[in-house]
């Protein structure tokens, strides 16, 4: 049985696959702000879930981590879920500081720690939930995007890394949703949108089989791709 930590996990995505992982019979940290709810999911799976609750963009993470990781005797998995962004038409200082303490900061601080725990262990896998929207900028959410894409470049790094260093114990994982049916899905319009429970699955299936990136729900590929790939001249009219 593995154990596994998930930051940000007290709804949406996080919370879904949580579900999962205790399931399918892991031993889970789950973290989040909203201690009642983090209680709540506790009562699901008594024995198998233990609650840690922190803001990411306080002082007290890697106190926190270190606690949750002794609470579970270990550490195999984390994924770096927890996320926030917003989209405005003015350019929001509250929403930009935000977004950057949480996607990045917070973010940086807690994947860097757990890569070198994996590193003097000699094996784990650590993955993020980053966003389609970290493919190109965003005007509505320019934090949002930029964030997304720091983690995703991020990650490539660290995979990069796991191969140079030959830390063949070590995966990780760069997770890409498109919409999924939760207060984070912030546009006008719409589409594909896919509920947690369905992108949990599919982030369960591909963390098993430790891809390095996928997107969610699969088919989002396409988007990735058409993003990447369109000429400025486009992308800038619609994006
Ligand atoms: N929904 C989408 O369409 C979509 C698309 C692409 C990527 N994503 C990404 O998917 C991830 C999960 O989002 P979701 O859609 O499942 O939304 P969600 O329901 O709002 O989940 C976000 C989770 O992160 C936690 N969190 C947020 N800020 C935090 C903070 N400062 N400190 C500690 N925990 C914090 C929340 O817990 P508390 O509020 O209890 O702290 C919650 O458990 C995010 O990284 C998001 O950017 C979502």
């Amino acid at each position: 049985m593995k154990k596994i930590i998930i930051i940000g996990a007290s709804s949406g995505i996080g919370k879904e696959l949580a579900r999962l992982y205790a399931g399918a019979g892991h031993f889970v940290g789950v973290t989040g702000r909203r201690q009642d709810l983090l209680y709540l999911l506790q009562l699901e799976y008594p024995n198998q879930f233990v609650t840690e609750c922190f803001d990411v963009t306080g002082n007290g993470n890697i106190v926190h981590l270190e606690s949750l990781i002794h609470k579970l005797g270990g550490l195999d998995l984390l994924i770096y879920n927890a996320g926030y962004g917003d989209t405005h038409k003015d350019l929001d200082w509250g929403i930009d500081k935000t977004t950057v303490d949480t996607n990045v900061n917070g973010f940086i601080e807690i994947v860097n720690y757990t890569f070198n725990y994996f590193v003097r262990q000699g094996h784990g896998h650590l993955a993020t939930t980053s966003s389609i929207a970290s493919i190109r900028g965003n005007g509505m959410a320019p934090a949002y995007s930029a964030s997304k894409a720091f983690q995703s470049v991020y990650f490539e790094g660290l995979h990069i890394k796991t191969k140079v260093m030959k830390l063949t114990g070590i995966h990780i994982t760069d997770i890409q949703p498109g919409f999924v049916d939760t207060k984070r899905a912030k546009a006008d319009k719409k589409f594909w949108v896919s509920s947690p429970a369905k992108a949990a699955s599919q982030i369960f299936r591909a963390l098993e089989k430790k891809k390095w990136r996928v997107y969610i729900t699969r088919r989002w590929w396409l988007i990735a791709k058409l993003a990447k790939w369109m000429p400025d001249f486009i992308y800038h009219r619609i994006g």
